[in-house]
């Protein structure tokens, strides 16, 4: 019954509406995003769909004449790629460089599609959207047929989850609407995707520009009797079968507005839940039942994938955020190491042992890529030997993680089965990883407990144990003054040991070159036995270049709060390759020596170094001095 005072004739268009709102609220969601090379046309089709469900307002398209006039490239035409490409830069350099995200309907369904970029470096944000996506449109240029682009897009999609793709043969009249150009791609695409686990690729000859079988059938094309893009969209199958798998609840955060209230709140990631089932906590396995199920428009009896709702338990137990609710009868998996599938985004290389933040939908810890195990080529899916991921290369790797994670795999579970990696100071996401599963192989290790421990074997030995750590340049002063220092600390008693990079190099390091990955295992290596020495009550001394922050946090980090002691000795690279103790610059200079650090490889000063050395016109001993006399003022040694 609607409101009393209203006529019947707006009863009647308050009903329409509400028919229709209902009808909208029935429809299924189609999520699929856009890819291809550059210039293939992706913003053009999505105008064109835009354009043809009629979601172009009039005074959108005013200006979108006037702005065809200005910076189109179509001539006397609208542009709908400049209908698309919102932005001004995006205008000006002829690219698109970030992903949008557009809602159009029709009849039948509704549609969010993710417009994702097809410049090269642009992988990072072709992942974003895709990460949710339940199909994918690959473009492609009639007149360029499959390109690398093409087949890039097309792995990341399957590696993501993507089980529908449609081939899209765009400006097929570029080409006179041939059938034959048209069969040769499709040909090649499917040679080429038939490993990629797909379930439908269905090829569509199109012009978006003209609206050739996008939404209505071609006239131009009677060789083609297959659905129109927008027909195929709206029919296509996209069970998700989300609904049938186990449950799982990650908790976003607890909600407590008073005392009274307990609740955890959370989306649905899969499977279902009611009130009255059974659940445990992933990590810990502490069981409790669902007492009520509440959301802001009163509670629910059940709640499925993709709901937002606060769960309430029978008992008070220990759920934070970062933990995921499941179901008792198919547990996820815990563990701290596992192996993974890789996408690397990033201009920084993926170095093994680097650790960086690995972050599910739940859990935020540190890891490393223990071992990178093999690169996967695009173009043959060969597996390659490589010692780290460039941008925009797919590889698996074994990853370590700092504490256990919950997760499942992701062939199981798209949601709770993947994870971003970000790097620690930049803050940049630079990787996406799919989970393959746990690895055990560390499982049957323990630490072993000890009786004498590091505070007795210090107190031994009447001191603090400590790692000082000094970074700089080669011929910088770093073992000079380090060999000083300890002369000092020695004469004071002092249990000390100096790790010097030119010596470990000459035994447990003799494996490791100067490469980016292989200064990176040199410095874990070091970094992992000054913390020994550290339990062992010594002072340790460590002098290496390390050039990279990365792992100086590292080292910082495994040692105890106050114990680390960076130590800066900063010679300008012009003083080092003038003094050059071991002619090591002349001959790096005249390219006899690669990756020398300061001449092709980079050397990171330290932001933020506990005392920083500056050499010029000072003598190692005066340096030597300054620093023992810091170190016994901060009562460090
Ligand atoms: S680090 O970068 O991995 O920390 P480390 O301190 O172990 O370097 O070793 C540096 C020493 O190796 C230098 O003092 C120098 O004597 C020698 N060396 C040989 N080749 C190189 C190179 N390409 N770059 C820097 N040092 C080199």
């Amino acid at each position: 019954m609607l409101d009393a005072n209203l006529n019947p004739a707006t009863e009647a268009a308050v009903e329409g509406i509400r028919d229709y709102l209902a009808a909208q609220e029935n429809k299924t969601l189609l999520r699929f995003l856009t890819c291809g090379s550059v210039d293939d046309g992706k913003s053009t089709l999505i105008g064109r769909l835009l354009y043809d469900t009629k979601l172009i307002f009039e005074d959108q398209l005013a200006a979108l004449e006037k702005d065809s006039k200005k910076h189109g490239t179509t001539g006397e035409d609208i542009d709908l790629a400049l209908l698309v490409d919102g932005l001004e830069a995006e205008r000006e350099q002829g690219i698109t460089i970030d992903v949008a995200y557009r809602f159009f309907s029709t009849p039948k369904r509704k549609f969010i599609v993710a417009d994702t970029p097809g410049h090269e470096q642009y992988t990072r944000n072709m992942a974003t959207g895709a990460s949710t996506a339940d199909l994918a449109v690959v473009l492609v240029d009639a007149r360029q047929g499959v390109l690398p682009q093409t087949r890039r897009h097309s792995i990341i999609a399957s590696l993501l989850g993507i089980r529908n793709i449609v081939l899209a043969v765009n400006k097929i009249d570029l080409v006179g609407f041939s059938k034959e150009r048209f069969g040769e791609i499709v040909e090649e695409y499917r040679a080429f995707a038939k490993d990629l686990g797909f379930a439908s690729v269905m090829p569509i000859p199109m012009s978006a520009r003209f609206g050739d079988n996008v939404s209505r059938p071609s006239e131009n094309m009677s060789w083609y009797d297959g659905p129109t893009l927008i027909g195929h969209l709206e029919t296509v199958d996209i069970e998700r079968g989300l609904s049938a798998k186990p449950f799982r609840f990650p908790v976003q955060y607890v909600n407590r507005p008073n005392l009274d209230f307990r609740g955890f709140a959370g989306t649905v990631a899969s499977g279902s839940v009611a009130v009255g089932d059974q659940v445990v906590v992933a990590k810990s396995g502490k069981p409790s039942r669902v007492r009520r199920i509440v959301t802001y428009d009163g509670d629910l009896s059940r709640a499925a994938e993709g709901e937002a709702v606060t769960l309430v338990l029978e008992d008070e137990i220990e759920v934070s955020r970062g933990n995921m609710l499941v179901t008792p009868d198919a547990r996820p998996h815990v563990a701290d190491q596992l192996a993974a599938t890789l996408v690397w985004f990033d201009e920084q290389a993926m170095m093994p042992g680097r650790p960086y933040v690995l972050r599910t939908e739940t859990d935020e810890v540190s890891a490393t890529v223990s071992a990178l195990k093999h690169r996967t080529n695009i173009n043959n899916f060969a597996h390659e030997a490589a010692k780290h991921l460039e941008m925009n290369e797919v590889g698996e790797c074994n990853l370590s993680l700092q504490a256990p994670i919950a997760f499942d795999s992701f062939a199981d579970n798209r949601t709770t089965g993947s994870f971003i990696l970000i790097d620690r100071i930049t803050n940049r996401t630079v990787g996406a990883g799919m989970i393959l599963h746990p690895l055990r192989r560390a499982a049957n290790i323990h630490w072993q407990a000890l009786d004498v421990t590091k505070q007795s074997r210090a107190e031994q030995k009447h001191q603090k144990p400590a790692v000082l750590w000094f970074t700089g340049l080669s011929g910088s002063g770093k073992s000079t003054i380090a060999n000083l220092l300890e002369k000092k600390l020695h004469a004071d008693g002092r249990h000390t040991y100096i790790l010097d990079g030119d010596n470990v190099r000459h035994g447990l390091n003799r494996d490791l070159g100067f490469t980016e990955e292989d200064r990176v295992e040199n410095i874990r290596r070091v970094a992992e036995v000054a913390k020994l020495m550290a339990d062992a009550g010594l002072i340790v001394l460590v002098s290496f270049i390390s050039p990279f922050r990365a792992e100086r946090r590292m080292a910082r980090e495994l040692m105890e709060e106050g114990e680390f002691v960076e130590v800066f000795v900063d010679t300008p690279f012009e003083e080092c390759a003038k003094r050059d103790p071991k002619g090591l610059y002349a001959r790096a200079l005249k390219g006899e020596i690669k990756n020398f650090t300061g001449v092709d490889s980079p050397y990171e000063e330290p932001e933020r170094a506990d005392i920083h050395l500056k050499t010029a016109g000072r003598a190692p001993e005066d340096l030597a001095d300054e620093l023992e006399a810091w170190l016994k003022d901060k009562g460090i040694c």
